[in-house]
């Protein structure tokens, strides 16, 4: 299948190109490189910068590639920032892919995979989280992801769309050989920054809460390899074929574990010391956050092929110690 993948230089998406390429499927990657990098994407994959807002330049790509389906990875992701800037985040993650939906219904593209997020349920009442527990966002990046997923609800029934809305819990990890992975600027995410601090790049990595009602009491989060991620957005794909389909699926590994966890498996798997810094608790932080993914593993036949933390830091920290300077190099 043709497959456009709008933020394909980014982290998820770069890796999501080759899983498709090599499950068979002919990817084209469209990205403005506001984050993402273009060494990201193999120069055999054919590359288009522009913004996705942009429906005349998005027009063009869809017809000249054929293309079938849209799997879209763009967007802003920042909560903090979304709580001071929320025009910018609904903007970039919710009124261009309004425009992305328009321009796809104009040139019959039916097919279309968001990464939505586990911040749509904001504080889960109860856990593991499920995906008909109430969604109630706490800041505007997950509300910006509902929003899209209630007019993607809209899009099928009006226009017969098909898609599939995967709620991602915390995206980790890098290609098993170590040639992409991740690298955001500024970068948020606790195991790159864990792996930073303990290559000496940072000063120290903060423990923000240690007194959460959690078994060492800090944070519980649950942390899914970028590879099974994509492999889910393949897996997904068959089931689109019907139009009007509209699927919801959790993707995580159902394992909380603690942030404390996370620096001593850097620690074991890198063989270096981590300096922590302790804070205060972060405002608008659960203290534990899980997925129930039985659905997308029954449904789709999604196998889940990284389980263990240590297995999954261990390709983060191959990409790292390789790649000190990330992709600017
Ligand atoms: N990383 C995680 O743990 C995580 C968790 C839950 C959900 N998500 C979601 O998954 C998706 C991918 O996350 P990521 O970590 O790979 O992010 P990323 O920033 O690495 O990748 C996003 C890509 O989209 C591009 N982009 C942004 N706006 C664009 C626009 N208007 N037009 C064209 N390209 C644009 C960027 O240049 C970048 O390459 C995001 O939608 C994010 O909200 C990520």
């Amino acid at each position: 299948m043709n497959v456009l993948v709008i933020g394909g230089a980014g982290y998820i998406g770069s890796h999501c190109v080759r899983q498709l390429s090599a499950a068979g499927h002919r990817a084209v990657v469209l990205d403005n490189l506001v984050f993402g990098h273009r060494a990201a994407v193999g120069a055999e994959v054919p590359f288009y910068q522009g913004d996705l807002g942009d429906a005349v330049f998005v027009g063009q790509v869809l017809e000249a590639e054929k293309i079938e389906l849209v799997m879209h990875f763009a967007a802003f992701a920042f909560v903090g920032e979304s709580v001071e800037n929320p025009l910018k985040y609904y903007e970039n993650n919710l009124a261009k892919p309004i425009t992305l939906l328009k321009t796809m219904v104009t040139h019959g593209v039916g097919k279309f995979v968001l990464s939505s997020t586990c911040a749509t349920y904001g504080v889960p009442a109860e856990l593991p989280i499920v995906e008909d527990m109430p969604q109630n966002p706490i800041n505007p990046y997950g509300q910006s992801k509902l929003d899209l997923e209630n007019v993607l609800r809209a899009t099928a029934v009006a226009h017969g769309l098909s898609f599939a809305s995967f709620r991602y819990f915390n995206a980790a990890g890098a290609a098993q050989d170590g040639s992409i992975g991740e690298d955001h600027d500024p970068e948020t995410h606790l195991i790159p920054l864990v792996i930073q601090a303990a290559m000496g790049q940072r000063k120290s990595t903060s423990i923000f809460g240690t007194d959460y009602p959690t078994p060492d009491g800090t944070c519980l989060r649950d942390y899914v390899h970028v590879d099974d991620l994509s492999r889910a957005h393949i897996a997904a794909i068959p089931h689109l074929e019907k139009p009007g389909q509209q699927l919801f699926y959790n993707l995580g590994t159902g394992k909380p574990q603690s942030v404390r966890e996370v620096i001593d498996t850097v620690e074991k798997v890198s063989g270096l010391k981590v300096p922590v810094q302790e804070g205060p608790r972060r405002p608008g932080d659960p203290p534990s956050l899980y997925a129930d993914s039985s659905k997308a593993q029954n449904e789709l036949d999604w196998k889940i092929h990284h389980l263990d933390l240590e297995t999954i830091i261990a390709t983060a920290w191959n990409w790292h110690k390789t790649h000190p300077e990330g992709f600017r190099e």
